[in-house]
């Protein structure tokens, strides 16, 4: 299927590995000009070949932390005018709500609810004057599904939500559209990271902690980060002008809902 965005600029953070670098690939397929940000250079830069050679797209890079204003003002200076902004950090780390203060609130406030928030004020107009915007949000099943150890997830992500709600019923006039990607459990550096926290927690083997996540999913296997990455390119894509604020889970139906 054309996505129909060939030629488009898309503005991916986290593109260097994971669900972003799983989105740019994807995009970059469809011959969309990609600029990745990520903070580290190298793994960033390697990426950034990599997906150049894959796709035959032209795929940029920038430093940047999503977090800071500094690294949210690098991102647009390399682009300036995006078609598509995917917004993505680091998940929160999983632990007991009794050690998190308040600073460890705020800055995980600034990571998954205000830093998305900021792009998008950044860019959100420049979309409605050209006629064409696709936002997305990675943010985490956690926020319909609350994880006992995910605290800080479970909270903080659903500011952005509740936020997206209101703004992506006022631009899709214009078409541009606003929508939060809801991942269930997906095989990257992040479900290993948040493993390794399970395991400091409670003493658990790796192995057998991993193995018991996969079974749990109805699928009975974690998600691969491509069947994401088209996913989240079909909802950047021209045809999809009629989703938006909508919290889309990807989680081989393991949310235990009906609807
Ligand atoms: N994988 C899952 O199963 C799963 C499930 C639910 C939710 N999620 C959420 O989905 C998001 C992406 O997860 P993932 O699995 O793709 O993680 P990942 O494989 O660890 O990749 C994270 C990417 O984001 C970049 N990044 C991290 N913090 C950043 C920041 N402050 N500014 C700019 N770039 C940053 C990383 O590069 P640098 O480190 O070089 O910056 C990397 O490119 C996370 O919020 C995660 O919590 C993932």
């Amino acid at each position: 299927m054309d996505l129909g965005i060939r030629g488009r600029h898309a503005l991916v953070f986290g593109g260097s590995r994971g669900l972003g670098r799983a989105t740019a690939l994807a995009l970059g397929h469809d011959g969309v000009e990609v600029t990745i940000a990520a903070r580290n250079p190298q793994t960033l830069a390697l990426a950034a070949r990599e997906l150049s050679e894959e796709t035959g797209a032209r795929v940029a890079a920038v430093v940047a932390d999503i977090t800071t204003e500094a690294g949210r003002a690098a991102a647009l200076g390399a682009c300036p005018r995006p078609d598509i902004l995917v917004n993505n950090a680091d998940g929160p780390a999983p632990g007991d709500f009794r050690d998190w203060d308040r600073d460890t609130w705020v800055r995980t406030l600034d990571s998954v609810m205000l830093a998305p928030i900021m792009m998008m004020r950044a860019v959100v107009d420049g979309m409605i004057e050209r006629r064409f915007g696709r936002i997305v949000n990675i943010s985490s099943r956690t926020v319909k599904s609350p994880q006992p150890e995910l605290g800080l997830s479970n909270g903080a992500r659903s500011g952005l939500i509740g936020f997206v709600a209101g703004l992506a019923r006022q631009t899709v006039r214009h078409n541009v559209t606003i929508n939060n990607i809801l991942p269930g459990v997906f095989d990257t550096d992040a479900q290993r990271n948040h493993i390794r926290g399970i395991v400091q927690m409670t003493g658990r083997s790796y192995e057998e902690l991993w193995e018991e996540r996969a079974r749990a999913t109805p699928a009975g296997r974690y998600g691969e980060a491509g069947e994401f990455g088209a996913y989240c390119a079909f909802l950047c894509s021209a045809h999809a002008g009629y989703i938006t604020g909508q919290n889309l889970l990807i989680d081989a139906g393991a949310y235990p809902g009906t609807y």
